[in-house]
């Protein structure tokens, strides 16, 4: 089984390319929808949360766990030294500008957690330069979550209007791919890049390598598991639908 991991809908934007990949696997999504949002926690607070549902996937027999959440995988080095289980996160696309087109100004919009963090700046350091904008997006994923068009246009509005002829934007939350219609309605020449098909590309290298991925053909299977204790995997399900069908 493949835990993957979010506060919330993110899950979605990377499941969408796991299950593209890993046509034989079974999946399991812990949302923590009971701490939920991740971008404007303490460190000390954010880090025994995410210790606590890494365990959980652990017990529940996960063999890899992916972190879908930009928020999360920013405290991977630590859980690596925690974990004995392969741990493979998502971070902001960085790489995949510096490898497209590293002279276009290019805006990274993230959670104010990411964005400040020790592995962004290192990340940063690595593949970014002057032509990158770095702008927090204090509440965006909850705004998502509660998917309210006026309430969100607004936010982004005021957001984005200073960058409307910006023509790279990395999504660095793993929520924003499912508000790309929206983004592009304020960023209309924008090419957007997101790390979920690199995740899970490098997820599929990591099972290879360590003799976990199943080859033989078999149905995949996905189970959510809410930390607030209700039930949302018709809703999941149907947002996973939905996005598969836009990417
Ligand atoms: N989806 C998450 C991320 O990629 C976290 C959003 C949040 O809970 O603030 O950062």
């Amino acid at each position: 089984m493949i835990g993957v991991y979010d506060s919330g809908f993110g899950a979605i934007t990377v499941l969408s390319h796991l299950l593209k990949e890993l046509p034989n696997e079974e999946f399991l999504c812990l949302i923590d929808n009971k701490n939920a949002p991740y971008g404007e926690k303490e460190k000390e607070v954010l880090d025994k949360i995410i210790t606590k549902n890494i365990e959980t996937l652990i017990d529940k027999g996960c063999k890899i766990i992916v972190i879908a959440c930009n928020t999360a995988s920013t405290f991977v080095s630590d859980l690596r030294k925690k974990f004995d289980i392969p741990i493979v996160a998502i971070e902001p696309a960085i790489k995949m500008v510096y490898d497209n087109d590293k002279d276009e100004r290019t805006l990274v919009l993230a959670t104010p957690y990411t964005i400040q963090s020790e592995k962004f700046k290192n990340l940063f350091y690595q593949y970014g330069n002057d032509k990158f904008i770095l702008l927090s997006c204090p509440n965006l994923a909850t705004l998502i979550e509660e998917y309210d068009y006026e309430k969100l246009r607004t936010y982004l509005k005021e957001l984005l209007t200073p960058y409307k002829d910006i023509k790279q934007v990395v999504l660095g939350c793993t929520h924003y791919p499912l508000i790309k219609k929206e983004l592009q309605e304020f960023l209309p020449q924008a090419l957007l890049y997101d790390g979920g098909k690199g995740v899970s590309l490098q997820t599929k290298r990591v099972l290879v390598e360590k003799g976990l991925l199943h080859t033989k053909k078999r149905k995949q299977h996905i189970t959510f598991i809410f930390t607030n204790g209700k039930n949302y995997q018709e809703k999941f399900l149907q947002a996973l639908d939905t996005y598969k069908k836009q990417c």
